[in-house]
Order: C-alpha cells, then sequence, then structure tokens
C-alpha cells in the first residue's frame, strides 16, 4: 500500500486571475494567490499536497482535468463561467473518474438564472459555495474527509 500523502489538485476557471479588481462586490477582494495561499496552509495541516493552476481557456481546463487522472487522488475545481455551459468539462471529469468538489465563491442559485444550471453538479462529490474564499477551504476539508472515508 501507498504511503504518499493524498493529492489534491486545485483548478481555477476562466477569470478567476482577476480576483481581487473583478466585480469586488459579488466576489470580494481576495486575489487569486489569497486564495492559493490558504488553501497552502490548509494543505499542510491536512498533510495532503496540493498543485493549482488557473486557465482561462475551456480546453486548456479540460486538458488540466486529464492531467489530473496520474497524478491527482482528488480535484478541487472552480470552472467559473464554464459551470453553467461545459459538457466538456463534465465529460473530462467522468473520463478521469476522481472525486471531485465543485467550489463558488458566490451563491450561484442567488444570482442569474443562467447561474442555477451546472453541467456537474450531479458527478461531483458535493458543491460549495456562497462562503467567499472559504468555499474552497471547506471545499478542501470536505474532498480531504472523502477521500480518506472519515
Ligand atoms: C463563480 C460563479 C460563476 O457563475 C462565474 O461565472 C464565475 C465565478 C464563483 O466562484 O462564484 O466566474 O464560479
Amino acid at each position: 500500500m501507498s504511503t504518499a500523502p493524498l493529492h489534491v489538485a486545485v483548478l481555477h476557471g476562466p477569470n478567476l486571475n482577476l480576483l481581487g479588481q473583478r466585480e469586488t462586490a459579488v466576489y470580494g477582494t481576495a486575489t487569486l494567490a489569497d486564495i492559493d495561499a490558504a488553501l497552502a496552509a490548509l494543505a499542510q495541516d491536512l498533510g495532503v499536497t496540493l498543485t493549482t493552476s488557473q486557465h482561462n481557456g475551456e480546453g486548456d481546463l479540460v486538458d488540466a482535468i486529464q492531467a489530473t487522472a496520474s497524478v491527482a487522488d482528488g480535484v478541487l475545481l472552480n470552472p467559473a463561467a464554464y459551470t453553467h455551459t461545459s459538457v466538456a468539462l463534465r465529460d473530462a471529469l467522468l473520463a478521469v473518474g476522481l472525486p471531485a468538489v465543485e467550489v463558488h465563491l458566490s451563491n450561484v442559485h442567488a444570482r442569474e438564472p443562467f447561474r442555477h444550471h451546472s453541467t456537474i453538479a450531479d458527478v461531483v462529490v458535493a458543491r460549495v459555495m456562497g462562503f467567499g474564499p472559504s468555499s474552497y477551504t471547506l471545499g478542501l476539508r470536505g474532498l480531504v474527509e472523502h477521500l480518506r472515508g472519515d
């Protein structure tokens, strides 16, 4: 049995590189670097390793999901706008078959109707939304507990 620590791939979708300056009334003032730093600190506490990347292109995000297959035990994913449109992301998650948690800074169900649909809602372990940057840290805690079978 492997004794390697669990590895989680954190994937951020389009426009999340602009956090901190983008629609701050909706998304707050934390930057993506702030979120990644909070995740890194939590990962250390939890004894897991992380890789983190952000992708603006849908195909790039598909490539990143596919690349998790050989290296990760689980995926923490904010697909951003592709949440609401992308069959390709759903198919990639199904192809890879790793447990995934969907996170959103905002509560998408309290926003425009087009944000109420997620193409991946039924293929992820759980969805965490509406807590701002804490959606990510709560999602990571939940994913790690799920992976450990707690
Ligand atoms: C988001 C919500 C999406 O509807 C939006 O397109 C985003 C960010 C969130 O984290 O709240 O870009 O995923």
